[in-house]
């Protein structure tokens, strides 16, 4: 720490008080500083802090006054924490994290309050109002549905065909979970996915849609007789990361004796920005012989960089832009660029969300050579994907 960060104050110097606004929470270098409350000119002591420890912190997480007042009980040496610096690692947590906080703030105001005055005989409550807290709730409320779903099997793998373009045949399939409640309304994979994958379950989910997947392209390669039919896989940025993930997918890989050049693992822009580690797994894969494509491109934090950089073989165009190509020219613009610059880095181009045949013509037109939605198929169940591609063949 360098010296000029700490500033010095005699002893008995009020810091602040109670009710003011607070631009800092300081931390104690040097001597003790009294924490207390005021009222009717009397003081009441709440605690008294020495080296290393923080304070003036409430006022700027809650954006209040100064829930109490601060002196220096010795000549002090304190170092200023800006708003700015605590605000940051606030707003980079989780919601849930941000409402706890939030919670217990409002929790220890109402504590100080009852030590100037007579306990109010009624309750006080820590009310949920705002936008963010609501949503904190119902995604805890979610995800324990979650993990009681997961535990009773609710979900069930479905499959999207994908298609070669030039030739109309389907060559591929792309796996989307899917959720059925036994009671309520069907929830949409992008919400609940979501919440899985910003929790812990997720390491036992994507085991169990590894599992799946794998087990189900054994099957349609085997109605199909055709060793080369792949199948395109999410994966999130957790399951990514852990350290046995390799090893996970290849023992799947074998024991279902699939090869390496019928998976595609699919993964966003976000996860592939985790710099050197993202490299050597997927440099990992890609030397096995697995296929790796970047999903929805153009949607993230795009950099070339990582086009570049890393051994990719598909790039899959995000629906928005196939959607819009045909009434927007910056669409259509961005839809070529992306298989300008797709072929430039030799990679295959996959479009999402065809659903129309101009859109089909057009993709086609331009070099795309596979692509998937409506105009070909929803995502359906297995025993449907083996009775289309059965009637297809
Ligand atoms: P802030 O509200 O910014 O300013 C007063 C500070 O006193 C507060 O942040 C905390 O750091 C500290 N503080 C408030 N209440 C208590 C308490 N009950 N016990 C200990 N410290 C407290
Ligand atoms: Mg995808």
């Amino acid at each position: 720490m360098s010296s000029s960060a700490v500033v010095k104050y005699p002893k008995d110097t009020v810091l602040f008080l109670q009710g003011e606004m607070g631009e800092s929470a300081f931390i104690v270098e040097k001597g003790r500083v009294l924490i207390y409350l005021s009222k009717d000119k009397e003081d009441f002591p709440l605690t008294v802090l020495g080296e290393g420890e923080i304070f003036g912190e409430m006022a700027i997480l809650d954006n209040q006054v100064r829930s109490a007042s601060a002196k220096a009980l010795d000549d002090c040496e304190l170092i200023p924490v800006t708003k700015e610096m605590l605000l940051e690692r606030v707003h980079a947590t989780d919601t849930v994290v941000r409402l706890l906080l939030r919670v217990l703030l409002k929790r220890l105001r109402s504590q100080n309050d009852l030590v100037t005055r007579e306990p109010k005989k009624e309750f006080f409550s820590t009310q949920i109002v705002q936008q963010e807290d609501i949503e904190a709730v119902q995604k805890i409320k979610l995800e324990s549905r979650l993990k009681d779903a997961f535990n009773n099997r609710e979900f069930v793998m479905y499959y999207q065909p994908i298609l070669d373009l030039k030739q109309d045949k389907i060559i591929g399939a792309e796996a989307l979970i899917r959720w059925f409640p036994p009671t309520g309304e069907q929830i949409s994979p992008a919400i609940f996915m979501d919440v899985i994958e910003s929790s812990a379950l997720m390491i036992p989910f994507g085991r169990w849609i590894l599992e799946q997947c794998f087990k189900d392209l054994r099957v349609i390669q085997e109605k199909k007789n055709d060793k080369k039919f792949s199948l395109s896989i999410n994966i999130s940025g957790k399951q990514f990361i852990h350290s046995d993930f390799i090893d996970e997918v290849e023992n799947l890989r074998t024991l279902n004796s699939l090869e390496a050049q019928s998976i595609k693992l699919e993964m966003t822009e976000r996860v592939m920005m985790d710099g050197t580690l993202a490299l050597d797994t997927l440099s990992r894969f890609h030397d096995i012989g697995y296929g790796l494509s970047i999903d929805d491109f153009g949607t993230g934090f795009s950099s070339l960089q990582y086009l570049f950089r890393m051994p990719l073989d598909n790039i899959k165009i995000d629906r928005s832009f196939v959607r819009d190509m045909l009434k927007d020219d910056k669409a259509l613009a961005i839809v070529k660029s992306l298989i300008y610059l797709a072929q430039s880095l030799r990679m295959k181009v996959i479009a999402e969300g065809i659903e129309r045949e101009e859109e089909k013509s057009l993709l086609k037109a331009l070099g795309v050579e596979q692509g998937q939605g409506f105009l070909f198929s929803k995502a359906i169940s297995l025993q449907n994907f083996l009775t289309l591609v059965s009637n297809k063949k």
